[in-house]
Formats: structure tokens, sequence, C-alpha cells
């Protein structure tokens, strides 16, 4: 199947590693030189964003939400299917600049770059499989029912990421203070956060959390200091904060 791809930028770049293996990828985007190396690197076919004809095309969307206007200004004709990254734009403002005969919104994060994205897809339940099929290809894949629920998981899949990198940077920071190499900490860090993730998927995060928290032990006396500053509050009111933006 061939995809077409919009945009040149980071998201882009981070779902072209999965997706050219399994499509006939074609690379849609302004800046030449970017497209140039693309070619290059990537092995795919680009063409500069100028009076794209999108008929009967599926169309994968990567842009800035606020480049929506300027760059359906680009596109003719009527896609087969619209598949848009683009965060807090719903299927309604996209239906009023761009033609598709289906819509579907997709939400993945950054780790695509390592075809280990977390990606949300909700939309036309006509396109689901083969929008799912798409999606696979540069990770984990996560349906569901509405747009709303989209929404939240962009808070935590897609800006997820980055409030992982703040506890990240953190627990180095902390390690730092009490005198470790900053190196050392985070090569601690790496490792604590790659060995998490088979834990996680294996054990309930409160299990995990009893099973390493021992009477009045040293983990004890760092989960009561977080606690104390709030940590798990902060979290929540940033899944909320985040969510809400997705609405502005
Ligand atoms: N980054 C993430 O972690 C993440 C996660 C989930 C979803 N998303 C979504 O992915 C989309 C792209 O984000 P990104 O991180 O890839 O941003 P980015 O690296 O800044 O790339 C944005 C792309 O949009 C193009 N663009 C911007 N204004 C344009 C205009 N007026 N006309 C034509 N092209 C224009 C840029 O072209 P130039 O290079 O020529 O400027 C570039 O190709 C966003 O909608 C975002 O919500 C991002």
């Amino acid at each position: 199947m061939e995809l077409y791809i919009i945009g040149s930028g980071k998201m882009a770049t981070s779902i072209i590693e999965g997706v050219r293996k399994d499509f006939a990828v074609t690379v849609v985007a302004r800046n030449e030189e970017v497209l140039k190396k693309m070619e290059k690197k990537y092995k795919i076919k680009t063409i500069k964003l100028n009076s794209f004809n999108i008929h009967g095309k599926n169309v994968l969307l990567a842009v800035k939400p606020y480049a929506l206007k300027n760059v359906s200004s680009n596109l003719m004709g009527k896609a087969n299917m619209l598949l848009s990254v683009l965060a807090g734009t719903s299927i309604q403002t996209l239906k009023s600049y761009i033609k598709a005969s289906h819509y579907v919104r997709v939400m993945p994060n950054l780790a695509a770059t390592y075809k280990k994205s977390m990606t949300t897809v909700t939309g036309d339940e006509a396109y689901k499989d083969i929008a799912l099929q798409i999606c696979k290809s540069f990770g984990d894949i996560l349906w569901v029912d509405s747009e709303k629920e989209l929404n939240i998981a962009t808070a935590v899949a897609g800006s997820g990421p980055a409030f992982l990198a703040l506890v990240a940077e953190a627990l180095s920071d902390g390690a730092v203070k009490e005198g470790l190499k900053r190196e050392d900490a985070n090569t601690l860090v790496k490792g604590l956060f790659e060995g998490f993730v088979p834990l996680l998927k294996e054990n309930h995060p409160a299990l995990l959390k009893d099973a390493v928290m021992s009477p009045g032990g040293t983990t004890a006396a760092g989960y009561s200091a977080l606690e104390e500053k709030g940590v798990r509050d902060g979290f929540i009111k940033a899944i909320t904060k985040a969510y809400e933006r997705t609405l502005k």
C-alpha cells in the first residue's frame, strides 16, 4: 500500500523508520534540503509540498497543528484515508480543512524512532484495521472508541516521554547531589528504566512498590519524601493539564 506522509519533522521521521518496511512511503514537505537527506537515508520518494493532489491517496498528516490551514491550502482533491497525528486537533477540525473519505486520528510518541511508540488510535471504524496495521509498524497500539479518550491518551503517552524525562533527570540530579559522578548517575538511571519495563509489564505498579518497600527501610524513607512533596498529585495534575490543553 502507498502511504503519503505530509511533514518532515521529528514525528514524521520517527514514523518513517517503521512504516517504510511495509508500505511504499512518499514524504511530502516544504523543506527540499531535508527531503533530499530523507531520500538518501531511508530510500523513499519525496515530493515538495506545492499544490499536492491527495485524491484517492492514503495520507498521514504530521505537521504542527497551527500549520493545518497553511498546509491544507497546498493540498488538492479528496484523500481516501486521512490519518492525523496532530495533537488536540479534532476530526471535525480536520474535515473543515482537508477532504477525505475516512478520517482516523493517531497519537504516537517519539519512541516510534525505535519502533516502540505507544500509539492510540480512533476514528472511522471502517479503516480501523488498516490504521492499526500502519501504527503497529512503529510500536504498540491501542484503539479507543472516542476522541475524548484519545485526548487523555495524548496526555499520558504523547507527552509521557517528557514527563518520564523529568523523572530520569531528577533521579540523576539527586544522585549527583549526594556525590555520585554524573556519568555514573545517568548510567544507573538508564539501566533502571530498562529493567523497569519488563517489571511493569508483568506486575501491577502498586505490587511492584510493595515488593521493593520493606518496613522502615530505605525505599520507605524515599517514598514518604515523594508523598510529602506531592509528587503523585503533581503527576495527576500534569495529566489533567495536558488533557485540557488538547481541548483548546
Ligand atoms: N513530537 C512529539 O513527541 C509528538 C507526539 C505526538 C504527536 N505529535 C504531533 O506531531 C505533529 C508534528 O510534530 P513534530 O514534533 O514532528 O514537529 P516538528 O518537528 O516541528 O515538525 C513539524 C513539521 O511541520 C512542518 N510545517 C510547519 N509549519 C508548516 C507550514 N506552514 N507549511 C508546511 N509545513 C509546515 C514542518 O516543516 P519545516 O521543517 O519546513 O518547518 C515540519 O515538517 C504535531 O502535530 C504534534 O502534535 C508530536
